[in-house]
């Protein structure tokens, strides 16, 4: 399924051009990588991919040191990160609000989500990474947005950086701080950024779609409520996460089609990885001192889920925790309040809901507005 979050041609031909002169030869060229090219690429692909989200050995370990393995994450996670980016800065209704913005980006690697906030606007990135290959191959495909680059931990005080820094963004980095210790050591990161985030600077903080990852941010996300912070989207209410506490099967995330780049497209068949939809969880924070007005607006949080009964149901997100909308699968009254094409992370306001019990329903008097 193709999607309208698409790689731009230039910064494709951008990661080919890096992997080719960091990784094979000086020469220049930016010829798409071969046959037996890919089936390389694809090894440590896959290693990373078990590494990161499978077994995990590779979590916190500097991976990205290997150039085998920090050439298959440019050619595949890159485009990844990218998108996921784009797509929680445009949900997150941030992207009007980029133009011009100094970015800090913590745990960079090779630089896609930087990337992915100069493409929606903003205007220049420092980066930081323990990673020194990663930051200079970031660096080259950055070029002079790169505000500068630091090789440093998550860990360490950011006070000596040139803030101040109208958006942090933590890309699938907090979710390496791992161990008996891990809630405490993702929060002192946040700690850590406050000196140099700009007053009403925003934290974008992303990670993998696993349960265990999504639910680290979950957690991470009710512990900073808990010390003063807000979270502005995807959530729209500042109130514990009801998925987190709806038991540890449960989790919240978000996934969209998105236009696959080719080079992705084919290192997914050979590494028999699917990467149809790009999956992942992501919020935005602010720090505290920042009070919001109520909102009555809904998240949709889930795919639409079909009963026995024939009910079509989504849940939504918001005042009143976690619950079910639902409606009679082809039923035209719902048809017409657009209900069959919610999409998952839409965010809604529903007038007129019928109580039903445990939820609501869509009535012939419902009317749903995407906002
Ligand atoms: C999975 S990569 C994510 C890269 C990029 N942000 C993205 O979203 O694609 C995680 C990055 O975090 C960096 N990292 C992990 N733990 C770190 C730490 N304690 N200090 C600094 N960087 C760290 C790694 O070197 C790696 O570049």
């Amino acid at each position: 399924m193709a999607g309208n979050i698409r790689l731009p041609q230039p910064r494709a031909l951008a990661l080919v051009a890096a992997w080719r002169s960091f990784f094979c030869d000086a020469s220049g060229s930016a010829a798409l990588p071969s046959a037996r090219e890919l089936d390389a690429l694809a090894r440590d692909v896959l290693a990373l991919q078990r590494g990161l989200t499978g077994e995990r050995k590779l979590a916190g370990s500097g991976y990205m040191d290997s150039p085998g393995l920090l050439g298959a994450y440019l050619l595949y996670y890159w485009p990844v990160s990218w998108a996921q980016a784009s797509r929680a800065i445009r949900r997150s209704g941030m992207a009007g609000a980029l133009k011009g913005a100094r970015v800090l980006d913590l745990g960079s690697g090779p630089g896609p989500v930087a990337a992915a906030a100069l493409d929606a606007g903003a205007g220049s990135a420092f980066l930081v990474d323990r990673s020194e290959p990663a930051l200079n191959l970031a660096a080259s495909l950055l070029g002079p947005a790169l505000a500068g680059k630091a090789v440093m931990d998550l860990a360490d005080k950011l006070d000596g950086l040139p803030g101040p820094f109208d958006l942090v963004t933590i890309g699938h980095a907090l979710n390496e701080l791992s161990g008996d210790q891990a809630l405490d050591r993702r929060l002192a990161v946040f700690q850590n950024l406050m000196p140099v985030l700009a007053p009403g600077g925003r934290v974008l903080a992303m990670e993998p779609a696993t349960l265990a990852a999504s639910r680290g941010l979950m957690e991470l996300r009710d512990a900073l409520l808990s010390r003063g912070w807000s979270v502005l989207a995807p959530c729209v209410t500042q109130e514990p996460c009801p998925a987190r506490a709806a038991g540890p099967q449960h989790s919240c995330h978000d996934e969209a089609p998105w236009t696959m780049p080719t080079t992705v497209a084919e290192l997914a068949r050979r590494a028999g990885l699917d990467r149809d939809l790009i999956k992942h969880s992501w919020m935005v924070f602010q720090a505290p001192g920042h009070a919001l007005p109520p909102s009555f607006a809904y998240r949709v949080v889930s795919e639409q889920l079909v009963n026995k009964a024939g009910r079509a149901r989504r849940l939504l997100c918001g005042q009143g925790g976690r619950f079910p909308l639902s409606a009679k699968l082809g039923d035209s009254a719902a048809a017409k309040t657009g209900f069959f094409s919610l999409e998952r992370y839409d965010l809604i306001r529903v007038d007129g809901p019928e109580a039903r019990e445990g939820g609501w329903g869509v009535s012939a008097d419902t009317s749903i507005t995407r906002l």
